[in-house]
């Protein structure tokens, strides 16, 4: 089914949802609940996902605070032609993917559901331009060493990218989940799990791919438009590897 058919798919009731202070029940349109379940983790089933989308993907033109995440602001997202890099060619199914791999939905959400809509409402919602470019997506398909960068720039990277779910280096202090591992600590197994390779370029293939080798993870990928080589070289360094 194509973009238009999710689209056209009228949003009937209001949806009348308890406020946050749970008192009084609030009635709110369809975009605004669709805010909601974006933001909300529960918004998938699963009992082993803590990500919402807001997670990775910022709403505003430019992600605030320096924030680097894996995946675009969607922003506009409603407007472009055509999403990842082209490889997907309808909203739904672009939405989808997060939702069963990173988010553990065990089944993809179907076009008519109320929840469905109110999502593709408020996507609707954060995209006033009419006409909006489609966004590039590089995937690093050969996992190689990258130079090593500065020890300053690490840090604003890690802090940037990935401290929201690690938490703090070495510790994992304030991480969003107790399934993110504790960096670098968790490479001390890397030789036993992955032996004669060294540790950097497994963390690198972890973090180009979400997986390492296919193999396992709900961590996102990182493209070169998310990670630069050099921004990944200087996490490197903060990582001491
Ligand atoms: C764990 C991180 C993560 C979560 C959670 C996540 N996404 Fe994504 N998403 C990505 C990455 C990475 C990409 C690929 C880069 C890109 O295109 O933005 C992506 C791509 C997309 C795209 C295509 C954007 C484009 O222009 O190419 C849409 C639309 C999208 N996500 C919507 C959602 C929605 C809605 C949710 C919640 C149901 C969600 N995502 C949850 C990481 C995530
Ligand atoms: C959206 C949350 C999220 C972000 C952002 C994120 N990670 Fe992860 N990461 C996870 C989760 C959850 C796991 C454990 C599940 C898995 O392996 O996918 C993980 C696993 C890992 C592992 C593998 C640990 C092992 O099992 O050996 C490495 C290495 C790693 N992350 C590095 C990074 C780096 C470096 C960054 C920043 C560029 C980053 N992660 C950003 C959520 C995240």
């Amino acid at each position: 089914m194509s973009h238009t058919a999710w689209k056209v798919l009228p949003f009937v009731a209001l949806v009348t949802l308890a406020s946050a202070c749970g008192d009084d029940a609030k009635p709110v349109n369809a975009a605004e609940y669709g805010e909601l379940l974006f933001r909300d983790a529960r918004f998938s089933e699963s009992q082993f996902n803590d990500f919402s989308c807001a997670t990775c993907h910022a709403t505003t033109p430019t992600p605030l605070n320096g924030r680097m995440d894996s995946g675009y602001t969607l922003y506009n997202v409603a407007s472009r032609p055509h999403w990842w890099g082209g490889y997907e060619t309808n909203l739904l199914d672009a939405v989808n993917f997060c939702y069963v791999s990173f988010m553990r939905g065990v089944q993809k959400l179907p076009e008519d559901s109320p929840q469905s809509r109110a999502l593709y409402e408020y996507l609707v919602s954060i995209s006033p331009d009419a006409q909006a470019p489609a966004l590039p997506y590089t995937v690093v398909k050969d996992i190689q060493e990258v130079p090593r960068g500065s020890l300053e720039r690490g840090q604003v990277v890690y802090q940037a990218a990935c401290q929201e779910c690690h938490g703090a280096l070495h510790t994992g202090e304030g991480r969003l989940t107790e399934m993110a591992s504790i960096l670098p600590e968790v490479t001390h197994d890397y030789d036993e799990l992955f032996p004669g390779i060294p540790h950097s370029l497994v963390v690198i293939e972890k973090v180009r791919h979400g997986q390492f080798f296919h193999i396992g993870g709900n961590m996102p990928a990182y493209s070169l438009e998310s990670l630069s080589d050099a921004d990944m070289g200087a996490l490197l360094t903060y990582l001491g590897l």
